[in-house]
């Protein structure tokens, strides 16, 4: 594995790499690499002849600036993990590297960041679109991996590679859970321990509303699950959406959309936990 810092090197890299016909995988991360990302990197390593993960901790997309401060870095072991999973590029760059000069780039992303996430996390997507645009100009992958975890994030870089016109394809992988059921994150080792303890009742919660749904309305389930997580003590839902997969936006009906999907962000003490469960008919 090669880890490369600068742009005009990854570039070369790359480029040589194409010239001699081999397909590309990218997978975009702010490192602190857990299994969730490793699943990403064995899909693309199945997919593609070469494989790019980007580990970059993201300035623009935080709105928050206690968040970045504290966003966990473990460049070492995060090196470690990329060789254990055959990655063949590691692209480790400094700030300055990525934003020379800073990034004024509005996308126009329409509906789907208008809500959950959108208004909760004002310019997180835009961020977030700022620099998955950067890495796909930089790398030109023919393939680019995301996780569900982020569900909304998945539907924001579609609308963004249809703004940018990118001949890319975005692969959606499932969510890696812990085997109690909580959603791997990153932002998990900040949990104390009693907290550890408590937040696989979201997963439980969103799995119980599956059998729920089946005999209650959608306004019903959606308070159910809000009502049994904070019923949980340091738990407290910030938001639960139950919304139409392919558009993110919430329906009333169950009828409205073939898939929905339940999207919930809990604060656990002060930690903000994300997951999110389909509901198919
Ligand atoms: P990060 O939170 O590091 O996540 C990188 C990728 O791993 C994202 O696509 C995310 O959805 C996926 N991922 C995280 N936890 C997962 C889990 N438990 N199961 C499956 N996939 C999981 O998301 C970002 O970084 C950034 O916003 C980024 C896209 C890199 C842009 O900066």
């Amino acid at each position: 594995m090669e880890v490369i810092r600068t742009v005009s090197e990854l570039k070369q890299r790359v480029a040589a790499q194409r010239a001699q016909g081999k397909t590309i995988g990218l997978v975009p991360t702010m490192g602190a690499l857990h299994a969730g990302h490793i699943s990403l990197m064995e899909q693309a390593r199945k997919d593609n002849d070469i494989v790019v993960v980007s580990v970059f901790v993201n300035p623009t997309q935080f709105n928050n600036p206690e968040d970045l401060r504290t966003y966990p870095r473990t460049e070492e072991a995060d090196c470690v993990k990329m060789k254990a999973a055959n990655v063949d590029i590691a692209f480790i760059p400094s700030v300055e590297e990525v934003y020379p000069e800073p990034d004024t780039r509005t996308f126009d992303l329409g509906l789907v960041a208008e809500v959950m996430e959108g208004p909760m996390r004002p310019g997180h997507f835009n961020g977030v679109a700022q620099i998955v645009s950067k890495l796909f100009y930089m790398v030109e992958p023919d393939r680019s991996y995301f996780g569900e975890k982020d569900f909304q994030q998945i539907a924001v870089i579609r609308r963004m590679v249809e703004i940018e016109g990118f001949n890319i394809e975005i692969i959606d992988c499932p969510i890696k859970r812990e085997d109690d059921g909580l959603a791997m994150s990153s932002r998990n080792v900040r949990l104390t321990p009693q907290q550890r303890a408590i937040a696989p009742n979201i997963a439980r919660t969103l799995n119980a509303s599956l059998d729920y749904a089946l005999g209650h309305n959608l306004a019903e389930t959606k308070q159910y699950v809000i009502d049994t997580i904070n019923a949980f003590p340091q738990m407290e839902v910030e938001y639960y959406e139950i919304v139409n997969a392919a558009t993110m936006q919430p329906i009333s009906n169950w009828e409205d959309a073939p898939v929905a999907v339940g999207c919930i962000t809990v604060y656990c003490g002060e930690v903000r936990l994300i997951d999110n469960i389909k509901y198919t008919k």
